[in-house]
């Protein structure tokens, strides 16, 4: 946990077109983003002054802000431009950025004021997601599962589909867990509270073919980097019962990167050398080491 609270610290923060004090992004508390929800976001990593898939997060959040009707005042273009020119104002050169999409006060009720808008890009130093990342991660089940796409805007990176992941975090993190897995609607193996998942058998990769959860920038990274291994990535259900078939498991995400997984769901696991490589083949790509 930080020591400084994330509204008390310095810097600035981009909001609704211009830059103000870190401590003076400030919301109202009748914000609809608040009540209902209607709030997406992205993720982002800096490494060496370069946004890493810059173009993709800002395309996934504007589809995000889509999917959630929202009308964005800004183009990509423009916050394309802001996220540089964030980390710039905050002498970042490796960080984390948060470019948030909310609805304002305008209205409160379920009903939302089209042109309330609001726009905010933030970006913090930030280190290793796991502490215990190099032996690999012990991940228990969660008691929550992924919803059917027809329940709510699975593909939106939805402040909404949080609520069950931080139930789900809270509780693996209270029995000694460093996170947890979710199933499905299904029963299907789905993701985790912030990354994907993928698994090791006789030298082939398994991951959840990906119809209920976000289309993750990190996986689709993965999966390019296995590819250039010549590992073969098959997508594909996966029981929650083949658990015990598999020889290796990582897990993939903006702020996770490649991770290895030494326990899931009960199930132990090495963490062999193609997990070590394709970690390391992640960084070597995020630091420019390696082109795809
Ligand atoms: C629930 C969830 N799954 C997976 C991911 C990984 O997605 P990405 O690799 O695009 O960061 C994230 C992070 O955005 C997430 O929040």
């Amino acid at each position: 946990m930080s020591v400084v609270p994330f509204d008390q610290r310095e810097g600035v923060i981009w909001m609704d077109g211009s830059f103000v004090d870190w401590k003076d992004a400030k919301i109202h508390v009748l914000s609809h983003g608040l009540h209902y929800a209607s709030s997406v976001f992205e993720g982002e990593r800096a490494y060496d002054g370069e946004i890493f898939k810059s173009q993709a997060h800002t395309d996934r959040l504007l589809n995000s802000a889509k999917l959630l009707d929202m009308k964005v005042p800004f183009s990509g273009a423009d916050i394309e431009a802001v996220k540089r020119e964030t980390l710039e104002k905050c002498g970042l050169e490796t960080a984390y950025l948060r470019p948030v999409i909310w609805r304002g006060s305008n209205q409160m009720g379920v009903t939302a004021d089209p042109d309330d808008v609001r726009v905010a890009i933030a970006a913090w130093p930030w280190g290793d997601y796991f502490k215990d990342r190099e032996k690999g991660i012990r991940v228990t089940l969660s008691d929550w599962r992924r919803p059917d796409p027809k329940t709510i805007p699975v593909k939106a990176k939805a402040a909404g589909l949080y609520m069950i992941c931080t139930l789900s975090k809270h509780a693996a993190e209270r029995e000694g867990f460093s996170d947890a897995m979710m199933l499905d609607w299904r029963g299907l193996i789905a993701e985790c509270t912030g990354s994907h998942i993928f698994f090791l058998k006789d030298g082939e990769l398994h991951t959840p073919k990906g119809d209920c959860i976000l289309d993750g920038i990190t996986r689709a990274t993965a999966i390019a980097l296995a590819e250039r291994r010549g590992v073969k990535v098959n997508r594909r259900d996966i029981r929650p019962e083949e658990l015990s078939d598999f020889q290796g498991c990582f897990v993939t995400g903006t702020a996770v990167e490649i991770t290895p997984v030494r326990e899931m769901a009960g199930v132990e696991f090495e963490v062999g050398q193609l997990i070590r490589d394709l970690a390391q083949d992640y960084s070597d790509l995020t630091h420019g080491r390696l082109k795809l």
